[in-house]
C-alpha cells in the first residue's frame, strides 16, 4: 500500500485501542524507514480532524534526541496519519520478557542508569508543558545504535481524546476528565479524574522501574486493600533506590517529588551515581541545573467567588495550590490571567 504517493507500508507492527502502527518507507527520503500511526480508524469527524491537527502542531515542537522525530501528518481517504522517525531497537517489555525466559530481571545498576537517562527526557517534556501520561515498559524502547532509552507513543490520539472530552465537560469546568494511561502504571489522580501532573509521569516511571526490578506485574505488587505498594521483598535493591522509588510512587501527588529534576537531584546526592558513565552524569548535571517549572500560583480570585481559582484551587490546573506540585497550565513567568480577547 502506498500513502500520499510517498509512504510505502511494509507491515503493521501494532494495533492498539486508538489505531494501528505501521512500519513504512519514505520514498522521498531514499526509502528511509519510518513509523506511521493511523489515528482512530473510522471515527474521524471534523472535530477530531481539528483536534488531530492541533495535537500534531504540539508534537512538531518536541525536539529531543531520545524522542522519535515527528515528520508530518496527513489525511487520506478520510483516515488520519502521523509519520515519525523509526527507532531501531526493542521495547523494555520485550527486553524484560527475553530476560525472564532466562529467569533474570533487571539489576539495580541498569535500572538506575535507565532512570538517569530517561528522567531528563521527562524533565524536558514537562518544561514544554507536555505530559506523556502513558509511561510503561511498552512505551520505552532501547535504541540498538547507542543503547539509549527512547520515549515513544506520545499518543497524539490520547491527547486528542483528552481534548475532545474536555470540550464535552460542563462550561467552566476545565478538568480533563478523560482516563488516559494504563491501569497499574498510571497514578490514582490520572485514573480517577483524568487530571495529571508532571509527577504523574514520575509515578508511572517508578512503576515501570519496579516491574523491571521484580519481573512482576504491578497489580501483584499493589496492596489494593491498604492502597499501597509492597514491592521491597520482591527485589534486591539498596535502601536509597527503594526510598526514591517509594517517593515517586506516593499515592498523593503532593507527597511525591515535584519534578524530574528533583528526583535527579536526589540521585546526584547518592555516590554510586557518580560512578555512572560520564555522558550519563553530564546529562544529569545539565538537567538538575535547569530552572524548575513553577508551582501553582496563589489563586488571584478572592475566596468564595465561585468557579475555578475561587480561592481554594489553582485557577490554572484546578489543583489545591498548597499541594506544592508543579503547575503545568500556569503561564510563565506567573502573571495574572490573560486578558480576555477583545473583538477587533
Ligand atoms: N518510532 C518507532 N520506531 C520503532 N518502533 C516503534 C515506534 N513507535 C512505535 N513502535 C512500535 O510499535 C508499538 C506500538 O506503538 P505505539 O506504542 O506508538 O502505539 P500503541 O501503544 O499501539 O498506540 P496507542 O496506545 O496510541 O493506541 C511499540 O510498542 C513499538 O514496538
Ligand atoms: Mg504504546
Amino acid at each position: 500500500m502506498l500513502l500520499r504517493d510517498r509512504y510505502r507500508i511494509r507491515e503493521a507492527i501494532a494495533e492498539g485501542g486508538m489505531g494501528r502502527t505501521y512500519l513504512a518507507e519514505d520514498l522521498e527520503r531514499f526509502c528511509e524507514p519510518c513509523v506511521i500511526k493511523e489515528f482512530l480508524a473510522g471515527r474521524t469527524g471534523p472535530k477530531e480532524r481539528e483536534l488531530f491537527a492541533r495535537e500534531a502542531a504540539v508534537l512538531y515542537q518536541i525536539d529531543h534526541p531520545q524522542i522519535p522525530r515527528f515528520r508530518g501528518h496527513f489525511e487520506e481517504g478520510g483516515r488520519l496519519f502521523l509519520v515519525q522517525e523509526y527507532i531501531d531497537g526493542v521495547t523494555l517489555r520485550e527486553l524484560l520478557q527475553e530476560r525472564q525466559t532466562r529467569d533474570q530481571v533487571f539489576p539495580e545498576s541498569e535500572v538506575v542508569e535507565l532512570l538517569l537517562q530517561i528522567l531528563p527526557v521527562l524533565g524536558y517534556l514537562h518544561r514544554q508543558n507536555i505530559l506523556h501520561r502513558d509511561v510503561s515498559p511498552e512505551n520505552l524502547m532501547v535504541r540498538s545504535r547507542d543503547r539509549l532509552p527512547m520515549l515513544i507513543d506520545f499518543g497524539a490520539s490520547k491527547e486528542v481524546l483528552a481534548l475532545a472530552t474536555e470540550n464535552l465537560a460542563p462550561e467552566g469546568h476545565g478538568i480533563t476528565a478523560t482516563v488516559v494511561g494504563k491501569f497499574g502504571y498510571a497514578p490514582p489522580e490520572q485514573l480517577q479524574t483524568g487530571q495529571a501532573f508532571p509527577n504523574s509521569d514520575l509515578y508511572a516511571l517508578a512503576v515501570t522501574a519496579v516491574e523491571l526490578l521484580t519481573g512482576q506485574n504491578p497489580a501483584a505488587l499493589y496492596n489494593a486493600r491498604e492502597l499501597r505498594w509492597e514491592w521491597h521483598d520482591a527485589a534486591a535493591v539498596s535502601p536509597v533506590l527503594a526510598n526514591i522509588l517509594d517517593r515517586m510512587l506516593a499515592r498523593q501527588p503532593g507527597q511525591r517529588y515535584r519534578s524530574a529534576e528533583e528526583v535527579l537531584t536526589e540521585f546526584v546526592a547518592w555516590k554510586s551515581v557518580r560512578q555512572q558513565p560520564k555522558t550519563v552524569v553530564a546529562t544529569v548535571a545539565k538537567t538538575v541545573a535547569a530552572p524548575p517549572y513553577p508551582l501553582c500560583p496563589p489563586p488571584p480570585n478572592p475566596p468564595g467567588t465561585g468557579g475555578p481559582g475561587n480561592g481554594s484551587r489553582c485557577r490554572w490546573c484546578l489543583w489545591p495550590p498548597g499541594a506544592g506540585i508543579g503547575c503545568l497550565r500556569a503561564p510563565r513567568p506567573h502573571t495574572a490571567a490573560p486578558a480576555p480577547r477583545r473583538p477587533p
